[in-house]
């Protein structure tokens, strides 16, 4: 009896398995596990073409080459990027349908075309939708080629005979190759049709961008297992409703990540914001409780961001926990280190978090701020509308210090805050650049002199 050569994949961390499993071994999730063809089988052919004979040599005797940088004429892009685009990097640009990941790369490639050629595959849009975006935008359309195509291998074969610098496949998830059974978008297409095309970015030494839609629980399509085969992963974000959207590198090969690029999208495109520390403070004419302005710091830069809390009585025998921008656990933590350490009881409170603006806090910097303003929004007092506030909070109640204190005073005064408080670890002066600080190292100490 022949055996069958198909391959279960989990799509949540992308282990394989020979037979299917209600539950994935490696990392345990449930039903995740999907058909797909054996990447084994092939991989001898596949990957001799670029495998050349090697030898170990002295660390000092390697020739460090930089990398040489094309910019995409967007500069809060470029510095996400790390400088530019790479040639020969695969690149994965992810978000929510409609944010606008479309548009962006219209833009960059617009410019990049200037550089070298360009091929734009559009597999969403016709390549009428795409031209009249163009020139409502009024991008220069020289040196772009446009291509609607949803096949792989046709798209691999133009590719071929294009010789681009730069490739845009928008998106990922429509594009099918014909040596799998299985629909556009399902995880094995998503995976094999994104394999090939960065082994074609490497071969080729063509910088390959991926457009990949978020799935409703936030992750890209067969996800994780795109994120690892790319050399760069971004993030569009950004909330209905709002015109800012932030870029966001998750991994970068080439530069660091966490660097922030902020955007907001008018009638003519993305526009870039270059200084846009105060965008994420809502301007309250006077104070009001259950507010907080903290100072982050994404990548190189810092950011003023203000946290709101909502706490009021709840009827029901589990209150509610919504956090909105940031890490539920993170909030669950922080309530019981208030209640333990604090003496502040919220168990039968319901409890919101919203950080305004559609910004994400991923560092626990945030702890004090968010804290702070769920102690003023359950005293119903406003806090001090001039004051800073940053610093982690530990489960023993201590404040624990964090990076660049000083960096962030110093966009605090550039918008004018007069006071801050922050963690006595970050051993500051009792003044910078005319911020007035106030260090604490205990959140007992914290909220005692939270209204002073
Ligand atoms: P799009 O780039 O198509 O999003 P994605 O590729 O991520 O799905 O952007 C679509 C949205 O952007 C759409 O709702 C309209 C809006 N938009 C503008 O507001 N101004 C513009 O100039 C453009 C091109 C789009
Ligand atoms: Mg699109």
């Amino acid at each position: 009896m022949s055996k069958s050569k198909t391959i279960y994949v989990c799509d949540a961390c992308g282990a394989t398995s020979p037979k299917w499993l209600g539950r994935c071994p490696d990392c345990g999730a449930w039903n995740s596990l999907v058909e797909s063809l054996p990447m084994a089988a092939s991989a001898n052919t596949r990957h001799t073409a670029y495998a050349v004979a090697s030898h170990a040599q002295d660390l000092t005797a390697v020739v460090s080459e930089e990398t040489p940088r094309v910019s995409t004429g967007l500069q809060e892009l470029d510095r996400v990027l790390g400088g530019g685009q790479v040639a020969g990097a695969a690149m994965l640009l992810g978000g929510d349908p409609g944010i606008g990941k479309s548009t962006l790369l219209l833009q960059a490639v617009s410019h990049l075309a200037q550089s070298g050629p360009a091929l734009y595959v559009t597999g969403e849009e016709s390549a009428g939708q795409v031209a009249m975006r163009a020139r409502r935008l009024d991008l220069s359309s020289r040196g772009i080629r446009l291509l609607a195509e949803n096949n792989l291998e046709q798209i691999l074969a133009q590719a071929q005979t294009e010789s681009p610098a730069v490739l845009v496949v928008d998106s990922i998830q429509t594009v099918f190759s014909d040596a799998l059974q299985s629909a556009p978008g399902s995880v094995a297409q998503v995976r094999e049709c994104a394999a090939q095309l960065v082994r074609y970015a490497k071969r080729a030494g063509v910088a390959v961008w991926l457009v990949g839609h978020v799935t409703k629980e936030g992750t890209l399509a067969g996800p994780r297992v795109l994120e690892h085969m790319v050399d760069t992963v971004l993030y569009f974000e950004g909330e209905p409703g709002n015109s800012f959207r932030i870029v966001r590198a998750i991994k970068n090969r080439f530069g660091a990540v966490n660097e922030l690029g902020v955007f907001s999208m008018t009638d003519k495109g993305l526009a870039e914001v270059d200084n846009p520390s105060s965008l994420f403070l809502s301007q309250h004419a006077q104070p009001v409780p259950g507010s907080a302005v903290l100072v982050t710091q994404e990548g190189t830069r810092p950011l003023l961001v203000e946290v709101q809390a909502l706490v009021s009585p709840s009827p029901l025998a589990n209150p509610r926990r919504v956090a909105i921008g940031l890490d539920p656990n993170r909030l669950s933590m922080l309530l019981a280190v208030l209640h333990r350490h604090g003496g502040v009881p919220l168990f039968d409170q319901d409890v919101f978090i919203n950080v305004v603006g559609g910004v994400r806090l991923n560092e626990p910097a945030a702890d004090l701020a968010v804290v702070m303003a769920l102690l003023s929004s359950f005293r119903n007092r406003p806090l001090d509308a001039e004051r800073v506030l940053f610093g982690e909070v530990g489960l023993a109640g201590e404040v624990r210090a964090v990076s660049r204190a000083g960096d962030r005073l110093k966009e605090a005064a550039k918008l004018g805050f007069k006071r801050a408080m922050l963690p006595a670890a970050s051993r500051l002066e009792r003044s910078v650049g005319g911020i007035k600080v106030l260090q604490v190292d205990k959140l007992g100490d914290a909220l005692d002199l939270a209204f002073d």
